[in-house]
């Protein structure tokens, strides 16, 4: 996979290089491209952002630099990425799409800052490029470039042979998690610590009871804090029984 990231604080990205996304990196099986957007400006404060038509608080990112960027970082007769715009307004980040998005042959990201771009950034690329506009969450950051992180790193987990121990996926996409809900709490030694015990099932070597332990506990701590989650659960696993 390829991912391309823009932004007018590329240093961001420099954790990319941590961890496993360094690993892909340095493995091969990730290639990255890290761009100041404000190479794409031609004025001496280099500027990328107006005031709103309309009026109101705040700056809006100017279209032209996007535009530039886009048509250097995106031949007109080669292959297309999936163009990513973080941002607040747009459509909730997942696990399926993170999947969806792992299937992809090249990411780009186009990182905004003030309160957004020229939405005809947004409009032109559609013509070009499959454009997805992702929110992290129902709260507002300074940028996209946080979210641009968290997506990469949900995203190139996912790719085949990043992760030590694939394992791990095929439990998130059998357990707890496929069935909708939270994990359950997990322990590791001593089996007690500050006079805190690990729970007994756990120690007791019978499978069953452990993974029925578990389940509960996935159950009750998705009631407690997604009661949402809970609900969508119960409605699909309903529909798989049917
Ligand atoms: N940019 C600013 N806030 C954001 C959010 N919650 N998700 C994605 N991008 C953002």
């Amino acid at each position: 996979m390829r991912i391309d990231l823009i932004s007018i604080f590329p240093d961001y990205f420099a954790a990319l290089e941590l961890s496993l996304v360094g690993k892909a990196i340095a493995g091969g099986l990730l290639e990255l491209g890290i761009h100041d957007l404000r190479d794409w400006t031609h004025d001496r404060h280099r500027t990328v952002d107006d005031t709103p038509y309309g009026g109101g608080a705040g700056m809006v990112m100017k279209p032209e630099p996007w535009g530039e960027a886009l048509d250097a970082l995106v031949p007109a007769d080669g292959p297309r990425p999936v163009l990513i715009v973080p941002t607040p307004s747009g459509q909730p980040f997942t696990q399926p799409i993170a999947a969806e998005l792992a299937q992809a042959e090249w990411l780009m990201f186009a990182c905004g800052r003030y309160e957004g771009i020229d939405a005809r950034v947004m409009e032109h690329a559609r013509t070009r490029m499959d454009v997805r506009e992702l929110s992290l969450g129902d709260y507002v950051l300074n940028g996209g470039e946080v979210a641009a992180l968290a997506i990469t790193e949900a995203v190139v987990r996912l790719l085949p042979g990043v992760l030590g121990n694939p394992e791990s996926l095929v439990e998130e996409s059998h357990g707890a998690e496929l069935a909708g809900l939270l994990e359950y709490p997990v322990y590791t030694k001593p089996a007690s610590w500050r006079g805190l015990d690990v729970p007994p099932v756990l120690l007791s070597g019978h499978h069953g009871e452990v993974a029925r332990w578990r389940a509960e506990q996935a159950r009750r701590i998705t009631a407690e804090r997604r009661p949402d989650l809970l609900k969508a659960a119960e409605l699909g696993n309903a529909e798989l029984a049917e």
